[in-house]
This record gives C-alpha cells, structure tokens and sequence, in this order.
C-alpha cells in the first residue's frame, strides 16, 4: 500500500506527479479547480461534472499549479455530495492513478472542518487501487502503483495527521482481509488461517491462542469438528484478545471460517463451488478488525472465537441425519451438510457466551437466501436486541456499507425443530436466511446478539468503486467504526 501524508498546502501548490481534484456541477467547480486556472479547460472539454466524467490535464508551461498533472473527477451535485460519495470516487480513480508515483487530492476540502473526509480520502484511493497480482507470473507490463499520497485537507496538522493514520490502518486491514479471502483454499486451509492470525496478532500486540482438532474435541465443539470431517485439513479456533477498557464486559466477535465450501455430502453444483474460497469471508473480517483495534487502541476489551474448518465430502465426512454436539451441550441434527456454516457459528457463540460479554457480533457467508432478499451489496442483519442492531446498522451507514435489517420471526422456529435433536440445520424452503438465524439464535442465550450475513458482500462478482473483483473485506470498517463508538459509552 502506498505511504499517505497529510498537507494543508493549496491544491495548486502540492507537489505531486497528479492532483486529484472534485469538479461539481453548476457555477462553483469545486475547491482547487479556479484556483489552478483549470476551469476553462474543463468546460473547453465540454465537461459539467457528471459523476464519472474524468479529465486529466498534463501540466504545461504558463499553468498555474505545480503538481506534474491534474486529474479534474466528475463529483455531481454539491449538495448531494457525502464523505461516502467522496471515498467512492476516489475509489472510481484509484486505478487509473497506478501509472504515477506520486499522487494528492484536495477532495477532504469540500468538507471544510471535517477530518473524517480525509480519512475517507485515504481509504478510497488505497481501496480502489487495491490488486490481488501474488498468483500473476507477468507483472512488467502492469504499473506498479503510486507509492506516495497527500491528502489535502483544512483541519490542523494533528487532527489531519490522525484521521490519515486511522485511514492507513484501516485500509491496510481491509486489504489483508481481501487477501486472505482472495488466495486459494488450497493455500488458506484452517491451520493456515490460524497461522496468518498468530503471525498478526503477535505483529500488533494481541493475546492469540489456537485451539488444535485434540483441544476441540476435548473442549466440546462438535460442530466445528462435525463440519470438518470429511476435510483432510483438520479444523481449528483462533481465540483472540484486546484489551482497551480495564475488567470492563467486552464485546465478542466471530465469523464463519469455511476455509472451502463444497457442500460436503449434500455437494455443490460446479458453478455454485467456484467462489467459495471466500466462505472464510466472516473469519478475514473478524481477524482485521481485531488488528485495526489493536491499533488504534479504543477504550474497550474485544474478544474473538473464529471458528475455521473445510467443509468436504471425504470418506469420514459427516452424513445426512447425523447429529453433532455442540459446545454447551445442544444437539442438533445435519439434514444438509451444505447449511455448515451455523453448524460451526453455534459452537464459538456458545463458547462466546460463556465469557458474559456485553454483545456478541458474528459475521458470515451464510446464506444464499439472504443474497435472494436483499442482493448481492447488502449486508442482512438479524439478531435479539433491536438497540444493538440499529448501532451497527448506524455505524455502517456512516462508512458506507449497507446493513438492512430482517425480521428474527419466531413463529418460524417451528421450520428448525427436529424430531430427534434439539433443533435441524435446515428450515423449509423459504426465509432462509431468517430460519439459519434462528438456528444461532439458540446458542447465545439472553446475550444481545447481532448476526450479519454477509454472503452477498464478501464477494464482489464484480469489480466496483472501492476495488476488483473478490474478497471486498466488508464488514471490517462498519465493525471498527462500531467498537472506535463504543469505546465513549
Ligand atoms: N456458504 C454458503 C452460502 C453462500 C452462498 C455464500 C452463495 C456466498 C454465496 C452456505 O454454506 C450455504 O451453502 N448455504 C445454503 C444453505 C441451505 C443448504 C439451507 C444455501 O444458501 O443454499
Ligand atoms: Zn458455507
Ligand atoms: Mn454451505
């Protein structure tokens, strides 16, 4: 990732291979853009400040500012304009910056005052510019990307520094959770996930312990081991700990670590299996907003129980009808190997509850259905404590990720009751995203709880503003922002 600085330098004075500027539509272009003489050039284009109309303007003799290049970005209405519409267009750009070594932007100045708008700058053009090129043997003809970038902004030299920062770390992390996400299940098996958590977590100071398959076994975790099974890679649970806020009650996260997901005995179609290395998706979030916390030290403690196994149809995988044992003792019943992934969520809430948090958030790809109800951008959140899931809802509107509620219908556990276990892994055919919520649901006892199937927003089919196709490391900045909140209350 590129090295980012804080100035409060004008736009037509920072130095830099390319400025990046915002051009709005109507009279007033936008901060920087007179001021460099480049409105003319704009409207010579025939430009008006469309969202998405770019126009890159080469520095000639005579022009007034003194970066190499700069890049006029179409930002729309003013008025409409937000702090997320500011991260997404530099996002839009970042790609096309790859060529320079060094790049700046004065887009934080259309919100005089605002610190939080450089720190969106930050994690839009680091987000955008993000690639997964570890696998890609050919690289000379691709630009290495810029390596410097100067934020311009108009808050003090300290609030700015520290609002660049935050956005350094956490863009870092989404990155690395992308990364996780994006290298193969041949190369991410369980034990690796527990490795890049360990080698984290000594890196930025947290306490990391990995259960092993014995320990799980002897712990009671029946669901992570019966997920497992059928995978030559054996399972594991990383625990980790932050502690920011004395013996205070901590907030508890896990998230899904489905290092594949074949389906197991109840297999996948082919089209179906192809992106399912991102099945760990909740897992990569978890593990990267515990290293933002550790870096950016809010007051409050934060444990994590990331359950990861494999789930594959090998010979000594779990079969239709089995029933597992779960961590605290609940049974329940494997009607389709393919609803895996509460079968290992039940395991490290339970666990999770015993630690008496305060709240316990769970990310994970956990269902198809929820991709059906909401598509493929928003996140679906279920839970027991409506004050809860609205502050996570809120924390997620102000980074810009989408959090839509959906109802934790009680009426519909009647679809999870088995005949022969205290609950079934699978409900009918529809409100399937509610029915694997209601399955949790019956392992966090009274702790407030919030779930959030992120099946649709892990993974994006297609590149958007904020990076390429693949892992997208959502929800790491809604989580961060939530628990940088939490730490005041
Ligand atoms: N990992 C999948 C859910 C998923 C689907 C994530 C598509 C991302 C994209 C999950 O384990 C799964 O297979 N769920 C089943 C549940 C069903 C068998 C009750 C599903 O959604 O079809
Ligand atoms: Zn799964
Ligand atoms: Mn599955």
């Amino acid at each position: 990732m590129a090295q980012f600085s804080y100035s409060t330098e004008s736009p037509a004075k920072v130095k830099a291979d390319v400025v990046v500027l915002p051009v709005f539509k109507g009279p007033d272009p936008g901060p920087g853009v007179k001021d460099t003489g480049l409105d003319r050039a704009y409207a010579a284009a025939k430009l008006t400040g469309k969202t998405g109309e770019n126009l890159l303007v080469p520095k000639r003799s005579g022009d007034r500012f003194a970066a190499g290049a700069v890049l006029l970005v179409g930002a729309g209405e003013r008025k409409e304009f937000t702090v997320t519409a500011l991260r997404k267009a530099l996002g839009r750009v970042a790609p096309s910056l790859a060529r320079f070594g060094s790049v700046a932007t004065a887009f934080p100045l259309v919100f005089p005052g605002d610190a939080e708008a450089a720190q969106a700058a930050v994690e839009g053009l680091a987000l955008g510019a993000y690639r997964f090129d570890r696998y890609k043997t050919k690289k000379d003809d691709a630009p290495k990307g810029f390596s410097k970038a100067v934020i311009v902004g108009d808050v003090v030299a300290k609030t700015g520094r520290d609002a660049v920062a935050r956005g350094e770390v956490i863009a870092e992390a989404v990155a690395w959770a992308r990364d996780l996400v994006n290298t193969p299940a041949g190369d991410m098996p369980p034990a690796q996930i527990a490795r890049e958590a360990q080698k984290m977590a000594k890196a930025v100071g947290l306490t990391c312990k990995v259960w092993s398959e014995a320990e799980l076994k002897k712990g009671g975790f029946g669901g992570i081991l019966g997920v497992g099974a059928g995978s030559v890679n054996p399972p594991r649970m990383i625990e980790l700990s932050y502690k920011g806020a004395g013996n205070r009650a901590p907030i508890a996260l896990t998230g899904k670590g489905i290092a594949f997901d074949s389906g197991g005995l109840s297999i996948k179609d082919a089209k179906s299996m192809e992106t399912m290395k991102d099945d760990m998706g909740g897992a990569a979030s978890i593990l990267a907003t515990m290293k933002s916390i550790a870096l950016l030290r809010p007051k409050v403690n934060v444990i994590a129980a990331i359950p990861c196994s494999e789930n594959m149809p090998g010979g000594s995988a779990t079969k239709p009808g089995d029933i597992l044992r779960h961590r605290g003792g609940k049974t329940s019943e494997v009607l389709n190997t393919d609803a895996e992934g509460r079968l290992i969520l039940a395991d490290s809430l339970a666990y999770l509850t015993e630690k008496k948090p305060k709240a316990i958030i769970d990310a994970a790809t956990l269902t198809g259905a929820c991709m059906v109800a909401l598509g493929a951008d928003i996140t679906g959140a279920m839970g027991n404590d409506d004050e809860l899931i609205a502050g996570v809802r809120a924390a997620g509107q102000a980074v810009g990720e989408q959090i839509w509620q959906l109802p934790l219908w009680k009426d519909y556990k009647q679809h999870i009751e088995s005949s022969v276990a205290d609950v079934k892994n699978i409900g009918n055919r529809y409100g399937g995203a509610i029915t694997a919520a209601l399955f949790l649901e019956e392992f966090v006892g009274d702790t407030p709880w919030v779930h959030l199937d992120i099946a649709g927003p892990a993974f994006a089919e297609q590149p958007n503003d904020l990076g390429p196709r693949g892992g997208t490391g959502v929800p790491v900045r809604t989580l961060v922002s939530f628990l940088m909140d939490g730490s005041t209350k």
